[in-house]
C-alpha cells in the first residue's frame, strides 16, 4: 500500500548547529516595552559565534561583518534563549558561522519553542596586534568535514581540538 502524506504537512523545523549559548533573560534584559531588547540579543549572537570561533581559531578573533538580521519573534522576559552555530566557511583568515537563535518561552514545561532570527558572522584570526593572522592549519586540513559534519567533528583521534 502506499502511504500518502498531506502535501500540506509541513515539517517543523529544528535547531541546527551546535548549541554554544543558553541563558535566561532576565528584567535588566529588557527594553521599554518591556520584551527583549534586540542589541543584546545581537551580543548574544555575537558572543556565541566568537566562543565557537576563537576555539577553532586557537587564539584572538575580530568581528569583521554581520550578515543582515531579521527579528522574526520577540523574546519576553523569563523566556530561555539558545544560540545554536555552524560553520558554513572557511577563509585564509576568517571563518564565517551560521547562527540561529531559538527561545523557549516562559510556560510551564517550557516546551513551546520558538525561532528567533538567523544570521551569519565572520571572524578574523588577529595576532596580539590585532592584526590577521592565518588560520591554523589543521582547521584548514579539516574544513570540508567541519562544515559538512559539524563542530563535533573537530575532536576525533588524534586532534589538537579538545571537546568543552
Ligand atoms: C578585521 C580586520 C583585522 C581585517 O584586517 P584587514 O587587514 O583589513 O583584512 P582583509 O580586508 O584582508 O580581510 C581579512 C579577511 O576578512 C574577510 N572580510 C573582510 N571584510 C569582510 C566583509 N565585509 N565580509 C566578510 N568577510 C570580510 C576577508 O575576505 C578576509 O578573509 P580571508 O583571509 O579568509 O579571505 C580589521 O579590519 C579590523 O581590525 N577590524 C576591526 C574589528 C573589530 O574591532 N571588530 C569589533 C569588535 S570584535
Amino acid at each position: 500500500m502506499t502511504d500518502i502524506k498531506n502535501v500540506d504537512e509541513v515539517p517543523a523545523e529544528k535547531p541546527r548547529g551546535m548549541l554554544m549559548l543558553r541563558t535566561l533573560t532576565m528584567p535588566a534584559d529588557a527594553n521599554p516595552n518591556g520584551d527583549v531588547f534586540g542589541g543584546w540579543l545581537m551580543s548574544q549572537l555575537d558572543a556565541a559565534g566568537a566562543m565557537m570561533a576563537y576555539e577553532l581559531c586557537r587564539g584572538k578573533v575580530v568581528t569583521v561583518a554581520v550578515d543582515e538580521i531579521v527579528f522574526r519573534n520577540p523574546v519576553h522576559v523569563g523566556d530561555v534563549v539558545c544560540v545554536y552555530c555552524r560553520v558554513i566557511h572557511v577563509g585564509n583568515t576568517s571563518l564565517k558561522i551560521q547562527l540561529q537563535m531559538w527561545t523557549k518561552h516562559n510556560d510551564e514545561a517550557r516546551t513551546s519553542r520558538v525561532k528567533v532570527t538567523e544570521c551569519g558572522i565572520t571572524y578574523v584570526a588577529v595576532d596580539d596586534n590585532g592584526v590577521k593572522r592565518h588560520l591554523p592549519r589543521e582547521l584548514v586540513e579539516h574544513k570540508d568535514e567541519l562544515i559538512l559534519n559539524g563542530y563535533e567533528s573537530m575532536y576525533s583521534g588524534n586532534s589538537q581540538y579538545e571537546c568543552y
